[in-house]
């Protein structure tokens, strides 16, 4: 229903962008094509009992060479901005030298493509998918990495930015720290605290190094042009306390927001480690080393937030877990899901209010720095109906919800300039492979054939109207 019909809704703010994400190992298959060098999810998702049913990205959505197609269904969705990011061994094989001229190439038609169908791009330099080559000299753990990803990023700059105003360094460095080298579910693979600490680090610097290369590398805007604005996306959480009254509660809650959210805010926001992130979380001397801080707290335009659900943490004083409850590997403490929240296919709390805390909490704690949310979304059981169609309603009210609830840190105060939905389309879900479905489009992974679903509509009809409808 358009607002017309008098329904009633909830206005954004002129000029907010609407638009959707994806990212390059998830969506292009590939592998090999103009060039490109193998990377760490490459290697990773061929090894045995690493990604479900040994899913690996070889095809995926087919998206290298499909990507007209795939912006004119981001068209169709009205779709103002669209997020998606460069596969780093299809411009450097190796990690390092000279471009892959093919590699280029690629992506500058991309985003010729979308500024065609004016379409915004926002581009993520890193989403993952790390050279191979560099992995095999110590990857992320290691500090030449962040050095080298500056380089990365001067070239792509170089070459796509005079067409491309909106960047992203890295995306989420907590889960290429956590699930990459401390627990092991994502590519490298490795189970190592040390490698782990090293990486959040040197994933902080890549940023603030990559930062300073994009801006001395981006051409001048002509006079009246646009600016460059360079941010770096995260994965935040709002932590909430099993029991508010139980103290034990309260401070694990505090603990886990330090770990999750603090580990990367803070040094950014105020350039220093939060005081009680603890010796497993916190890099050591030997990893920090002079000057640091002052590269990776160096001003950026915008902060990319990816929100899917919140975290509630407590502490089963009597040692017994209960129905839901997921270990956190210290003493008896437990994420806990409690009966009367929704999950969705992955597991995760649908809890919209979770968002809006985290907006406010921003709002206070970064304050003058505009937020885009760079991914939200959920994965649903979908199906196509006899008739063709895809009814995802849950999907649909997850959306409004969380749109609601940034309504309404909007009218807060928070300075909130943008929405992404994760994704496009359905496609390669890491680890879960091909059997987690985010996309506002579904794919037949048989055919690639590409049909939008009733999400899709819903999305395209907000989109238009700069505005939710509220009942
Ligand atoms: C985020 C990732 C994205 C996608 C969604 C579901 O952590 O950035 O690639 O997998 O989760």
């Amino acid at each position: 229903m358009s607002p017309a019909d008098g329904q009633r809704r909830d206005a954004f703010p002129p000029g907010f962008l609407w638009g959707a994400a994806t990212a390059a190992y998830q969506i292009e298959g590939a592998p090999a094509e103009d060039g490109k060098g193998r990377s760490i999810w490459d290697t990773f998702s061929h090894r045995p009992g690493r990604t479900a049913h040994g899913d690996t990205g070889d095809i995926a959505c087919d998206g290298y060479r499909r990507f007209a197609d795939d912006i004119a269904l981001a068209a169709r969705l009205n779709a103002g901005a669209y997020r998606f990011s460069i596969s780093w061994p299809r411009i450097q094989p190796e990690g390092r030298g000279s471009a892959n001229p093919a590699g280029l190439a690629h992506y500058s038609r991309v985003v010729d493509t979308l500024l065609e169908h004016g379409i915004t791009p926002l581009v993520t330099l890193y989403h993952w998918d790390l050279p191979q080559a560099l992995q095999d000299k110590g990857g992320w753990a290691a500090r030449d990495t962040a050095e080298l990803f500056a380089d990365y990023a001067g070239i792509v700059a170089g070459a796509l930015g005079d067409r491309v105003r909106r960047w992203i360094t890295i995306n989420e460095p907590w889960v290429i720290a956590n699930m990459g080298y401390r627990w092991g579910q994502h590519a490298p693979g490795i189970r190592d605290v040390h490698q782990a600490t090293a990486t959040s680090h040197h994933l902080l610097l890549a940023h603030g190094r990559g930062t300073a290369a994009i801006r001395a590398a981006v051409p001048a805007p002509p006079s009246g042009g646009a600016p460059t604005e360079v941010g770096i996306t995260l994965n935040m959480t709002h932590v909430y306390p099993a029991d508010p009254a139980k103290p034990a509660d309260r401070e694990l809650a505090t603990d886990v927001d330090a770990q999750m959210n603090g580990v990367f805010l803070g040094p950014l926001i105020d350039g220093a480690y939060p005081a009680r992130l603890g010796a497993d979380y916190a890099p050591g001397p030997q990893i920090v080393r002079d000057g640091d801080f002052g590269i990776i707290r160096a001003p950026i335009d915008f902060l990319g937030v990816n929100y899917y659900a919140p975290q509630i943490v407590g502490v089963r004083e009597d040692g017994i877990f209960r129905r839901g409850d997921t270990p956190l590997g210290r003493g008896h403490a437990v994420f806990v899901h409690p009966d009367g929240i929704p999950v969705t296919a992955m597991d995760w709390l649908v809890h919209p209010d979770g968002l809006y805390e985290l907006l406010v909490r921003l709002r206070d704690d970064a304050p003058g720095l505009p937020l885009y949310i760079t991914e939200n979304g959920a994965a649903c059981a979908d199906y196509v109906n006899p008739d063709g169609t895809i009814e995802d309603t849950e999907r649909i009210a997850y959306l409004q919800g969380h749109l609601r609830a940034a309504h309404r840190a909007l009218t807060a105060g928070a300075d909130l300039r943008g929405y992404f939905a994760w994704s496009l389309m359905d496609n390669f879900e890491w680890s879960h492979g091909y059997s987690k479905r985010f996309g506002l489009v579904f794919v037949d992974y048989g055919t690639q054939r590409r049909i939008p679903k009733r999400s899709a509509e819903w999305f395209a009809d907000v989109a238009r109207n700069n505005s939710i409808p509220v009942d």
